[in-house]
């Protein structure tokens, strides 16, 4: 069992603290919104994330998990302390190092003789010694364990991972830093700082190639008349490719991979690399909202001015309520920018909220946002949208055309109900 500290209870670091907390931990975890450590307190979570309830209670149950506010109250008696706090994109794409900074110094004089501050936010190469400089503190070591987390599935991530990266240049606090994990099957990889730095931003930048490259491949399968579902079938097979990451969509989004891949080229560039791959796979990205939002144009009849467009799903992606970059608001305002009326619905979205673009009519329910409707389309795979029917869609919206943009209806279904189903790249 160590004393740890988390610095941040956004997704990241609550999913650490509640998860070390299981593996018999001694937790405090620390915020600086006052509201949001109180309703943690009482085991109320903020984010909609699976399990993460489950462990929250757990560890308020058993006293191994606390909430306080302030990162000097968290660090006074820990051995560990990890900083979780956002790294969000800076105004030319690299990631700001405000938040990482300002906590290291906070805690740099409380910490206790010889911890070691390891930081999880996903920060540029280099940042360890950043830390390093702002804590001042010679005795202590800090390293980098960078997150491999999806959100919809962290805490099942977290405790079963693929793997744990470790960078530090001192072994025993590498050593102190993997044996958090000892009740955790999985790889241990140990490196340098600089290494375990690149490997965050390397595996999230590759996957966000993979997504390019399928979507990519989709709009060939329109092209030619290929189905691009049994393409990836046909590629997945091939284990130096495998089958996951393969799923085309309306382009890809969330809180990493855009400021993930933004910041990879700022770093690439001023290591004196031009990534014009990395280029590349973004430009794809940029381009899969303006091909979505040309279909759903089509099928409006050419023209979007005055039509109404019901939209199944806001987040970037089913399982969670997050709306950071999502697909979805995107090309919602492609859509309001070429004069249509846009209804919405998505599960975990009652109410306009930060996020949602002004003059979108949020809807308590699917079949109400297609009241009207004269295109129909799907931008988050939201389970539930599978099973809704058509039928009763088509007595809604005389619109006859559901593009969707994650292959996730049943086409049989919609064209028996009279639509029209348009999906990607088949
Ligand atoms: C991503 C990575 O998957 C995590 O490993 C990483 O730790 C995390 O970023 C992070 O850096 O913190 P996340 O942002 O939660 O996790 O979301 P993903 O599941 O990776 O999805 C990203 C986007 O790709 C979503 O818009 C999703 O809909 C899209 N996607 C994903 C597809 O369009 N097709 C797929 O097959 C998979």
């Amino acid at each position: 069992m160590t004393r740890l500290a988390i610095i941040g209870t956004g997704y990241v670091g609550l999913t650490t603290g509640a998860c070390f907390a299981h593996l018999g931990h001694e937790v405090v975890c620390a915020d600086i919104d006052e509201r949001k450590v109180e309703r943690l307190q009482r085991g109320e979570i903020p984010i909609v994330e699976h399990r993460l309830d489950e462990l929250v209670a757990e560890g308020l149950r058993k006293g191994n998990l606390s909430f306080v506010v302030g990162a000097a109250e968290a660090v006074k008696d820990c051995e560990i302390a990890f900083l979780c706090v956002p790294t969000p994109q800076g105004e030319d794409g690299s990631a700001d190092l405000s938040y990482v900074e300002t906590a290291a110094r906070e805690i740099a004089s409380l910490l206790p003789y010889e911890a070691i501050v390891v930081n999880k936010s996903t920060v540029p190469v280099g940042s360890t010694k950043v830390v390093e400089r702002v804590l001042k503190r010679p005795d202590v070591r800090v390293v980098s364990n960078p997150e491999f987390l999806r959100e919809g599935s962290a805490v099942d991530d977290f405790l079963r991972p693929d793997r744990v990266v470790v960078g530090c240049d001192d072994r025993s606090a590498a050593i102190a830093v993997g044996n958090l994990y000892d009740k955790v099957r999985a790889q241990i990889i140990v490196t340098d700082p600089a290494s375990a730095e690149t490997i965050k931003y390397a595996a999230n930048a590759f996957l966000a190639t993979k997504l390019s490259f399928i979507n990519a491949i989709a709009a060939v399968c329109e092209g030619v008349g290929a189905d691009v579902n049994d393409v990836v079938v046909g590629m997945g097979y091939d284990k130096r490719i495998g089958s996951e990451f393969l799923r085309p969509g309306p382009g890809w989004g969330g809180s990493c991979f855009p400021k993930d891949s933004r910041a990879l080229l700022k770093i690439a560039n001023e290591a004196g690399y031009r990534f014009d791959l990395l280029a590349g796979v973004i430009t794809v990205n940029d381009e899969q909202f303006d091909r979505v939002t040309d279909k759903i144009r089509v099928a409006a009849g050419g023209s979007l001015e005055g039509k109404t467009v019901a939209v199944w799903g806001l987040t970037f992606k089913a399982r969670t309520d997050d709306l950071r970059d999502s697909p979805s608001i995107s090309i919602i305002n492609r859509l309001l920018a070429a004069g249509a009326t846009v209804q919405a619905f998505d599960p975990t979205v009652d109410a306009p909220k930060p996020g949602v673009p002004a003059g979108v009519a949020v809807c308590a329910d699917a079949y109400d946002a297609t009241k009207d409707a004269d295109v129909l389309t799907v931008l988050t795979e939201w389970d539930d949208f599978r099973w809704l029917d058509p039928k009763v869609v088509a007595a809604n919206m005389p619109g006859r055309t559901v593009v969707d943009g994650r292959n996730l209806l049943e086409r049989a279904a919609w064209n028996h109900a009279g639509f029209t189903h348009l999906g990607i790249g088949r």
